[in-house]
């Protein structure tokens, strides 16, 4: 277990409900615990018909606790309440869910989450008739809107043989959200907007083929991910599937020119930070097609021309007060390349890697960074792309507020 574990010594409630998707609880309390976490289960009685409490007090960090009167403790709900510094409902049937909704407090469970004031997070699974009628939409709406994180279950084979929406979330995604919650310097980005664009764009040949690159988009969701979890305003400009994550708005783009007008109609909202991640098509077709060009027409001749260049349309109309973060993804020579991009397209900051190596750049979940800014250079150890992105926007909100450019 990594010193750095955001979980190391965190006191978290995992309540189980009564559905099928219980027996997945079992291996998210483990990995809990062996993050470095201090994992209370608290069972339903209706849970206790798909798993065993014994199982829950083995692996736990204390025993399962399934009733409100419990001999030891007096009053456990308010104990494990008080203490708790975040609570798991996992999986959350329709019921549960319900019964919270209406702050209802009928048992352990519901009465320790009425009790707290530590961060919920519900991780929703039931049938895709249960999961999209209009009682569970309406009661994940008012969760939602009192502060709760609600994971939305996944589509997936369902109990009883049917397929859809409604599979409880991944383990690691429960683990990323929880992450997120105890993450040091949560509120670091609290009541600013930031955009960000991620992906790699596609021009157009004709209505089935196109020009693309290899990016995957993984740092920039990782970005506005991160900076969504920092408390920021985010609206992401994404050629991707985006990521499902409360707190950012997504603006599904393809081309070059799509992501332009997406952005450039934007700017006058006011971003406190722009986090230009996309790999943009610096070249698209003259002619674009309109039927698809056959084989049988021979080798086509297709002529290029140059697209927008995004970042440096923002860079030439940015306000005093914002921060812009480009990418330069290069293959030779690192830090000049940045610089000089940094320099043309007047960003704050340039995040440069070399594609070439095989465990950062395109694709894979890990990245080695350099930071070019003023003068200056910073340069990242190999990491996840997800704490690429944590490290790079706490070191520049810091930098953001020494300098004046945000207020402190
Ligand atoms: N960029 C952009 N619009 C473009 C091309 C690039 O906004 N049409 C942005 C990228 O999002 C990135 C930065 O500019 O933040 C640098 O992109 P990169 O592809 O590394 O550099 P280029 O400007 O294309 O320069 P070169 O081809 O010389 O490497």
């Amino acid at each position: 277990m990594p010193n750095s574990s955001p979980f190391l010594g965190k006191r978290v409630v995992l309540g189980v409900g009564g559905g099928i998707a219980a027996y997945k609880s079992v291996e998210l309390m483990r990995r809990l615990v062996d993050a470095g976490a201090f994992v209370s289960p608290v069972l339903t009685a209706a849970s206790l018909k798909f798993v065993g409490a014994t199982t829950f007090s083995a692996l736990g960090s204390e025993r399962a606790r399934i009733s409100l009167f419990d001999d030891d403790d007096p009053i456990p709900h308010t104990s494990l309440g008080k203490q708790a510094d975040a609570i798991i409902v996992a999986p959350a049937t329709a019921d549960l869910i319900a019964r919270y909704a209406a702050g209802l407090a009928d048992d352990l469970l519901t009465t320790t989450l009425i009790a707290t004031r530590a961060p919920v997070v519900i991780v929703a699974a039931m049938h895709t008739e249960m999961w999209q009628h209009p009682s569970v939409v309406d009661n994940i709406a008012t969760l939602r809107r009192r502060g709760v994180v609600v994971i939305e279950p996944e589509v997936g084979r369902l109990a009883g043989g049917d397929t859809g929406v409604g599979r409880l979330a991944s383990t690691e995604r429960v683990l990323a959200a929880v992450e997120g919650l105890f993450l040091e310097g949560r509120g670091l980005l609290l009541g600013k907007k930031v955009l960000v664009t991620a992906g790699g764009t596609r021009e157009s040949i004709d209505p089935v083929r196109y020009i693309g690159n290899r990016s995957s988009g993984k740092q920039g969701i990782a970005f506005a991910t991160a900076a969504a979890r920092f408390g920021a305003d985010v609206t992401l400009v994404c050629t991707i599937a985006p990521p499902d994550e409360p707190g950012i708005d997504v603006v599904e783009v393809e081309s070059a020119q799509q992501m332009f007008d997406a952005v450039s109609t934007r700017v006058a909202d006011g971003f406190d930070l722009v986090v230009m991640a996309a790999a943009v098509a610096d070249f698209r077709c003259k002619d674009v097609s309109p039927i698809k060009i056959k084989k049988s027409q021979g080798a086509p001749q297709v002529v290029l021309e140059p697209t927008p260049d995004i970042l440096a349309y923002l860079g030439s109309v940015k306000p005093k007060n914002q921060i812009l973060i480009g990418f330069a993804a290069e293959t030779g020579e690192l830090e000049s390349e940045a610089r000089r991009k940094l320099k043309e397209k007047k960003a704050d900051f340039v995040v440069a890697n070399n594609v070439l190596e095989h465990d950062a750049g395109f694709a894979v979940d890990t990245n080695r960074v350099t930071l070019v800014y003023d003068d200056s250079v910073l340069a990242f150890e190999l990491d996840d792309k997800r704490h690429i992105a944590i490290k790079v926007l706490s070191f520049v909100a810091e930098w953001a507020r020494i300098n004046g450019v945000w207020p402190k």
